[in-house]
């Protein structure tokens, strides 16, 4: 192909695919100072004008010429807002790469240039398959893939590398007969507040808090999953992978805190969200700090949290049919949570949860359905989505 001559326009009337033109070269050095960009992808580092130039004028325009890669400029509003490109399409099977500047982001631009690139790559490249790529964490990138309809998202350890450091990388991919929307759900985590008590996200500032809940004796005894001794790395590790818990459908995990204060009291979690063939139930998980036992904090966030899990998915609630608590018979703290929230005990199996001695305990469980879920009168908590990170 010719360049700029054959660079096709793509747009959707908000946002614009175009050639790249030197006038480009200064906006896209300063998008590349920003950074989450430096970051996030493979630029080097310093990154300096010559760089902006050598991509601008050379690398893209050869992509095209040679037919190998085949990039954008993003406009929007008129201006550069960022750049996208189509590479590696050996096979009919090829990759996506993009930025977009931190002053437009948040504003739907990327997932409107994303969804025009994966057309051109189906009907005019003839492709058949996009694959998507990012570090672990980019949870900015990742819900662009997720809103396109990039799915199956598997994280391939080390399977990044950026200025000679391998990373490990997330890597979704979208077919040529795949709906360009969303697949499965991206938890929200709304702030519930009610009787002196706040559900809000986890955020790094809760780590020491974990961590202390996590190495009191009790957490231990009952949650033998956990790690023992519980770290500080252990915390921060648990607080990070909540997010993509809930990002890929999974599970939703709450700081329980105090509305004065916003000291963390607790986690409540739900989880099993995704079941493979069950997508209507939900399992409720908990732990308290020892410090803020004894207070019913635990049986009011649960309270909560049946609020929101029952509520319908297009009302921004999680649209459960059926929740679950399980717990070790002897752990009557547990058991008592969930019967004062209204839960009917409907199974005991024998000898099924592990301790750390090698021993097992029973274990109880209980369900609540929704038909018989009746919201509690005094409890209307307002829902708020916040951004899903700190
Ligand atoms: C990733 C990037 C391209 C997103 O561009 P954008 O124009 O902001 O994307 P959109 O507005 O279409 O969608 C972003 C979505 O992610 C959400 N988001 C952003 N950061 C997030 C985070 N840390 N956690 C969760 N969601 C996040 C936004 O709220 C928005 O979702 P919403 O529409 O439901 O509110 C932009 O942040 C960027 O250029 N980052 C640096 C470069 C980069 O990471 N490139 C991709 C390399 S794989």
């Amino acid at each position: 192909m010719r360049f700029p001559e054959d660079v096709p326009v793509l747009t959707d009337d908000v946002v614009t695919l175009r050639a790249a033109t030197p006038a480009d070269v200064d906006p896209a050095y300063r998008l590349c100072q920003d950074p989450e960009m430096q970051q996030w992808t493979t630029i080097p580092l310093p990154y300096l004008r010559e760089h902006a130039v050598n991509f601008l004028t050379q690398l893209v325009p050869n992509g095209w010429r040679e037919n190998t890669a085949w990039g954008w400029v993003i406009e929007y509003d008129g201006q550069y807002v960022g750049t996208i490109d189509l590479h590696d399409g050996e096979g009919g099977v090829g990759e996506v790469g993009f930025a977009v500047s931190p002053e437009v982001r948040g504003k739907g631009v990327m997932t409107r240039a994303l969804k025009l690139v994966v057309r051109y790559a189906f009907d005019e490249l003839g492709w058949k398959r996009v694959i998507w790529r990012a570090f672990v964490g980019n949870l900015g990138s990742r819900k662009v893939a997720w809103k396109v309809g990039f799915h199956d998202l598997v994280t391939i350890p080390g399977g990044g590398r950026a200025r000679g450091v391998r990373k490990d990388e997330w890597v979704a991919t979208i077919g040529r007969d795949d709906p360009l929307e969303p697949k499965g759900n991206w938890w929200t985590v709304p702030v519930l507040e009610g009787d002196g008590i706040r559900l809000r996200p986890l955020r790094e500032s809760d780590a020491q808090r974990v961590m202390e809940a996590c190495n009191d004796e009790r957490t231990q005894l009952w949650l033998t999953g956990m790690p023992s001794p519980y770290g500080l790395e252990d915390a921060l590790g648990f607080i990070t992978t909540r997010s993509e818990a809930a990002a890929s459908g999974e599970a939703v995990a709450w700081a329980i805190a105090d509305a004065q204060t916003d000291e963390l009291l607790g986690n409540v979690s739900v989880f099993g969200l995704g079941g493979r063939m069950d997508k209507t139930r939900g399992e409720i998980g908990y732990w308290m700090h020892p410090a803020a036992r004894g207070r019913q904090v635990m049986t009011t966030a649960v309270q909560l949290l049946l609020s929101h899990a029952f509520r319908p998915i297009e009302d921004g609630g999680l649209g459960r049919r059926r929740m679950i608590v399980r717990c070790a018979d002897a752990n009557t703290a547990s058991a008592h949570v969930a019967e004062i929230n209204g839960f009917t005990k409907v199974g005991n199996e024998r000898q099924a949860d592990p301790r750390r001695d090698g021993s097992y305990d029973n274990m109880l469980t209980y369900d609540l359905l929704a038909d018989e879920y009746t919201a509690p009168q005094t409890t209307t908590p307002p829902v708020t989505t916040p951004p899903a990170t700190d």
